[in-house]
């Protein structure tokens, strides 16, 4: 078949909460209808397929057979790998098999032209993949040989999706930093970037949530965790955890949870 002008697009939802995929419902520039409609040929999403059962598994198996080398994988949630994927089952084949995540990413990956990790779980297990991780959740570059491009956070910033999304229609591969994250949008940390690091400097520290002060004596991760939060804010650019008042937990880090806790120190 040709290839359609904008690329087809799988994305799986793994081991995780749907949590990127409502953040992707917040995107303002492109809105989420600007992206569907115009930007990619979006062929399976269970939250948003507009059909279920075999007519949804047929167009997923023929993107993946027909458009091999030109569809983009995009995977939300991380790859339960215990018990040979077991604890993720995500739906049954056309042979009536039941396909794990696991066995779906492994045998999807090396046909895809771009392989994109949503959220923290997708990338490095995150908050699925927390001690003691029985379901043994690991990010999407863990289970395949493929360069995985990862957009992490709890979750991912809309903008953050939707901006590596046009960047590959456009330019291609953006450039990525060791952790393989697009440095357009984590090549700085959040202290770096911080309306309160002149109080940070001036040792002017807030002793609980809420109070006025630089947060880092209340457990603040800003220093060690990279994304652009402070200026880019969420919500429709209006807020962020530490202008509201919350030290930063380091969810777009991919050490969170577990290598950030305490979140709080107060
Ligand atoms: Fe850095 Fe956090 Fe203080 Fe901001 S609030 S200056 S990110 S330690
Ligand atoms: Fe997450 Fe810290 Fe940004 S908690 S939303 S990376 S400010």
């Amino acid at each position: 078949a040709k290839p359609s002008a904008k690329p087809p697009v799988i994305w799986l939802e793994l081991g995780g909460c749907t949590g990127n995929s409502i953040s992707l419902d917040n995107a303002v520039n492109p809105t989420l209808y600007q992206l569907l409609f115009d930007m990619i040929d979006l062929r399976y999403h269970w939250l948003l397929n507009a059909a279920q059962g075999a007519p949804v598994i047929d167009l997923l198996y023929d993107t993946v057979e027909r458009e091999a080398g030109n569809f983009w994988l995009i995977v939300e949630g991380a790859v339960m790998t215990a018990a040979d994927g077991k604890f993720d089952i995500l739906f049954i084949d056309r042979r009536d098999q039941a396909v794990t995540g696991l066995a779906a990413v492994r045998a999807m990956a090396p046909k895809a032209k771009y392989i994109i990790a949503v959220g923290d779980c997708a990338c490095y297990g995150g908050p699925s993949a927390a001690y003691p991780n029985p379901g043994g959740a690991k990010g999407v570059g863990k289970v395949v040989s493929q360069t995985v491009i990862n957009i992490p956070g709890c979750p991912a910033h809309p903008d953050w999706i939707t901006g590596t999304l046009t960047h590959l229609l456009l330019y291609g591969m953006p450039q990525l930093d060791a952790y393989n994250r697009p440095k357009m949008f984590f090549g700085k940390t959040v202290h770096e970037l911080c309306q309160r690091r002149q109080q940070f400097e001036d040792g002017i520290f807030a002793d609980f949530p809420g109070d006025d002060g630089c947060l880092y004596k209340v457990g603040c991760k800003g220093p060690v965790t990279h994304a652009d939060c402070p200026l880019r804010q969420w919500n429709h650019y209006v807020n962020w955890p530490v202008k509201a008042g919350t030290p930063c937990i380091g969810c777009a880090s991919p050490y969170f949870p577990d290598g950030l806790m305490p979140f709080y120190n107060y």
